[in-house]
């Protein structure tokens, strides 16, 4: 059985493109460890966010140290089929933002055509939902939704983590999202990823939080996607 983790939020820019790529290849740094050097990788990333900005960032790294794929058009069945991928224990789905999630005749908001169907399919197989947020209100709503409309009614579990908090801002509005999160009762994952420049540079650079420099900066910032990864897979739900 591979295990299908979902990266999603409504909201465009919160960082699901971001954490997808580096929580795969963290979990693949891990999992590896127990392989022989030799085999090939146990995590895959899929993206089905015709945007594509996982694929345009992996073009750009030497080795990554996980599969990747750019689903766009393919047969959906192979999307159902996230599940039960030979060789690979977690895949990671990054997802498109922007999604309309107005009551529609499908029902739950998504519309129809290719990206609907594909996040449906995905949605179907997903063990585990990620919801990146930003300390900042305007996530607030997009979030909501986006729990409220797509996950819920398919009761899959999910985490919300606080994604891009820039420690030079003072924790005023770190706190203040935090207490929505409470307030909604939202499982929220402990470790807040910060906002760091070299997490934006990286994807221009073509690579990954595992391949980042030994500077102290560097060390730091990779340090909260490790923590992440390691609460996450700390819990194992479904
Ligand atoms: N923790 C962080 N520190 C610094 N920059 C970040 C961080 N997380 C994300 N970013 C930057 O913020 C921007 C948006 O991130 P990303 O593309 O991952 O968001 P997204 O949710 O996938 O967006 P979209 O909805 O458009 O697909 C990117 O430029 C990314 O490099
Ligand atoms: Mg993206």
């Amino acid at each position: 059985m591979t295990r299908v983790v979902t990266v999603l939020n409504q909201k465009g820019g919160v960082g699901k493109s971001t954490a997808t790529i580096n929580l795969a290849a963290v979990r693949a740094e891990m999992l590896s460890a127990e392989l022989d050097p030799d085999a090939i990788s146990p995590v895959a990333a899929v993206s089905i966010d015709p945007q594509g900005s996982a694929k345009w960032w992996a073009d750009r790294v030497d080795s990554l140290p996980f599969h990747l794929v750019q689903a766009h058009d393919d047969p959906l069945e192979w999307l159902r089929q996230l599940g039960n991928l030979p060789g690979i224990a977690e895949v990671y789905v990054d997802t498109a933002g922007w999604f309309d999630l107005d009551p529609d005749a499908s029902g739950d908001g998504l519309g129809d055509g290719y990206s609907a169907e594909a996040l449906r399919a995905v949605l179907d197989v997903t063990n585990e939902a990620l919801v990146p947020m930003l300390t900042a209100p305007m996530c607030f709503d997009p979030s909501a939704r986006t729990i409220r409309k797509l996950l819920d009614p398919r009761q899959i579990p999910y985490r919300v983590f606080i994604n891009d908090w820039d420690t030079r801002d003072g924790e005023y509005w770190l706190t203040e999202t935090r207490n929505f999160i409470k307030a909604q009762g939202w499982p929220l994952a402990e470790t807040v990823v910060r906002h760091y420049k070299i997490h934006t540079n990286a994807s221009n650079e073509g690579i990954v939080v595992t391949q980042y420099g030994k500077g102290r900066s560097a060390a730091n910032a990779a340090s909260d996607y490790y923590r992440l990864a390691e609460e996450l897979s700390a819990v194992g739900v479904r």
